[in-house]
């Protein structure tokens, strides 16, 4: 495995920080409640373990998480810079997780925490009914989310309104609609894993603030995100999935569905589930 992101991966599976002082963690927390960026330099030896304020991942296991973060033949300074880069990506996730809905929306419109701040035009926070209880997750603004600051406005996003128009809903009245990222990747490519770790407390935070009663996901990296395991969208669809106790339908992007038809019908059957499952809830 490749020790590039060891942080990231870390901070994916839940487990930082492990080779961390208490003090060190201590000076993280004061750090991010000051609003300071600069991290503690120093880590020496395997202390604490404490589970992230706002995680990202569901924790997997502690042997393979162990073996990553002390590789052999890894420079010290190396294993330190990485470190350090984690309790500040830490700090900042405890900070952004204690956020109201208008600092939030604030502090999105001003991230320049990765580099897709330098090519966006507007940052796409979400739209809608934030009291809703029924919250869309899709993945990333595209060219005409990034004119317009909202989420689904393009093609895929007409077909998005028509779905959730046939079971009586709209991003006007009882939806909520968000993206994984807040910014365009340039092209639409795909989402690097360092920028959706980044955008990743944001949108915990959100869905915090929101409560809704239940995740519609849609695409790959949304619902790599919510579920915190990377699977097939046709292996997970069908049946309900768990965020923090909220039930998770997951589907197909709608800009998917404008390519392959004939999966409508399996987006339609996943509108059902989540339907039936909100009244059962209700
Ligand atoms: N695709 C998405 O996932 N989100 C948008 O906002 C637009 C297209």
């Amino acid at each position: 495995m490749s020790t590039e992101h060891t942080p990231q991966i870390l901070e994916e599976l839940d487990l930082l920080p492990l080779w961390v002082r208490r003090e060190l963690l201590a000076q993280a927390d004061e750090a991010a409640t000051a609003g300071a960026s600069a991290p503690p330099a120093a880590i020496t030896e395997i202390i604490a373990s404490r589970p992230d304020p706002a995680p990202t991942i569901a924790p997997r296991s502690l042997s393979s998480a162990a073996a990553v973060i002390a590789p052999p033949g890894k420079p010290d300074a190396a294993v330190e810079e990485d470190t350090a880069k984690a309790l500040d990506h830490r700090a900042r996730a405890t900070r952004i997780a204690q956020l109201d809905w208008a600092t939030l929306q604030t502090e999105v419109s001003g991230c320049t925490a990765c580099g897709l701040c330098k090519s966006r035009s507007k940052t796409v926070f979400g739209v809608g009914n934030p009291q809703a209880d029924w919250l869309v997750v899709g993945e990333a603004p595209g060219a005409e989310e990034d004119r317009q600051g909202e989420p689904f406005v393009g093609q895929a996003g007409k077909l998005l309104d028509s779905m959730l128009t046939s079971i009586d809903r709209s991003r006007s009245e009882n939806v909520y609609i968000l993206n994984t990222l807040k910014c365009r990747p340039p092209q639409n490519r795909n989402p690097e894993p360092d920028e959706l770790a980044l955008c990743a407390p944001f949108l915990h935070r959100q869905i915090e603030l929101i409560q809704p009663k239940l995740i519609f996901a849609v695409g790959r990296f949304a619902v790599q995100t919510i579920l915190g395991r990377e699977a097939t969208i046709s292996s997970l669809r069908g049946k309900l999935h768990d965020y923090r106790g909220i039930p998770v339908v997951v589907s197909y992007h709608p800009a998917y569905l404008l390519r392959n038809l004939p999966d409508k019908a399996k987006a339609w059957q996943d509108l059902v589930l989540a339907t039936q499952t909100l009244g059962d809830k209700g």
